[in-house]
């Protein structure tokens, strides 16, 4: 299901297409991060003169998120689907095309301004291959001692201090400062990839699929200290990946992404309980800690690819992969009408026409898999 790039393509602003985006006020003062009908289009270098195809990439096609303090947020899609770019756009490392990103109540934009340079110690990011964020020549004290030292915090020897206890909070001991990353397993890496996001105490952290390229017997480790984490020290995080199973512990709230778009938001009990959008069931389906390991279980696949992001589907994105849809009789409206999010129930939202369907359906599947079991 992976998506490629074009070979060449730059951003591209909305003014370029004609689109317009709406201003939002922001309002919630509890929230840490607002992001408002972010669009992020890359200009395809491409396409030819008499190419008739789209000339942008619509990466994140209107999204809104909202991440409160001490809140973890994770977005969950497949790949392809725009969880990168959103993050990067969050962090002010994406320039976007439209919309209105703020952090603490300050706009976030891709400059060096001095405010922004503020904001940006209090934001750091997790990626998903810690070996190839290390600097494979530098011991782990001088690759956590590195952001100390260009904002200028503490002497050599508080510094030094300061790695010590970056390291203990990371469960590595202090023997590790004198090695270098490829001494170390990736679980470990992982460790010390956290602890120098922590390096400079922030207050949001954005872990890009933190535990894909982990065994599946060290992501709980580095999931369970992650929460851990958290807590301690207050964090607000944004968890994206592309597998529902690694967010349901780590999150407070789930935001399910398709082809550049939120299509369900929800806190993570309401998520794995009630979902309520056709590609959350999809995904959970998937999941055999969800679902059911019976050969007789039913299970929802996710036909083929998601379309191209050049070109996305009239009406609803998912319908052309849609099972629910198949189920109704395919109604007409999924193909020509845009489901907007609509909210279901307390702080979750839903983009298909027909959610209560959808969640119907839901409790369907999971009594004939709990009968098929017993
Ligand atoms: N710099 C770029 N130039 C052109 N297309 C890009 C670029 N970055 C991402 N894309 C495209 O944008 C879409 C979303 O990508 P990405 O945000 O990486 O998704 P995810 O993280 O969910 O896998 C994909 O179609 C990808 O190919
Ligand atoms: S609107 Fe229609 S196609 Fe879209 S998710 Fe709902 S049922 Fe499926
Ligand atoms: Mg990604």
């Amino acid at each position: 299901m992976e998506m490629t790039a074009p070979a060449a393509a730059t951003m591209t602003h909305l003014s370029d297409t004609g689109d317009t985006a709406p201003q939002v006020p922001q309002t919630d003062t509890d929230a840490l991060v607002m992001a408002r009908d972010i669009r992020v289009l890359f200009q395809r270098r491409d396409a030819g003169l008499l190419d008739r195809s789209p000339r942008f990439i619509r990466a994140v096609d209107g999204v809104d998120v909202t991440i409160r303090r001490r809140e973890v947020l994770s977005i969950v899609g497949e790949s392809g689907s725009g969880k990168t770019t959103l993050g990067r756009a969050i962090l002010g490392l994406q320039p976007i095309s439209s919309g209105d990103i703020s952090f603490d109540g300050a706009p976030v934009t891709t400059t060096s301004s001095a405010a922004m340079k503020r904001i940006r110690r209090r934001m750091q990011v997790i990626f998903q291959d810690p070996y190839a964020s290390l600097h494979p020549r530098f011991t782990i004290e001088k690759i956590l001692a590195e952001p100390l030292k260009i904002q200028g915090i503490g002497s050599a020897s508080e510094r030094k201090e300061r790695i010590f206890e970056l390291l203990a909070q990371v469960g590595l001991p202090s023997s590790a400062m004198r090695r270098f990353p490829n001494q170390f397993s990736g679980g470990q890496r992982q460790r010390i990839a956290i602890a120098r996001a922590l390096a400079l105490n922030p207050d949001f952290i954005v872990a890009d699929e933190p535990v894909s390229a982990l065994d599946v017997s060290i992501q709980a480790q580095i999931l369970n200290l992650l929460t851990r984490l958290r807590h301690e020290r207050q964090l607000s995080m944004l968890v994206i990946s592309h597998d529902l199973a690694v967010v349901r512990h780590v999150s407070d709230r789930v935001a399910v992404m398709y082809l550049g778009r939120i299509v369900e938001t929800a806190s993570s009990a309401a998520l794995f309980s009630a979902p309520a959008h056709p590609y959350t069931i999809a995904l959970m389906s998937a999941v055999p800690r969800i679902g059911n390991k019976s050969a007789k279980a039913q299970r929802i696949v996710l036909s083929g690819d998601p379309p191209s992001p050049m070109n996305p589907p009239s009406g609803c994105r998912f319908h052309n992969r849609c099972w629910l849809r198949d189920r109704l009789g395919r109604p007409a409206t999924c193909a020509t009408n845009d489901p907007g999010l609509t909210a279901i129930g307390e702080g979750h939202v839903s983009a298909c026409h027909f959610a209560a369907e959808a969640q119907a359906q839901w409790v369907a599947i999971k009594d004939a898999n709990n009968r098929n079991v017993s």
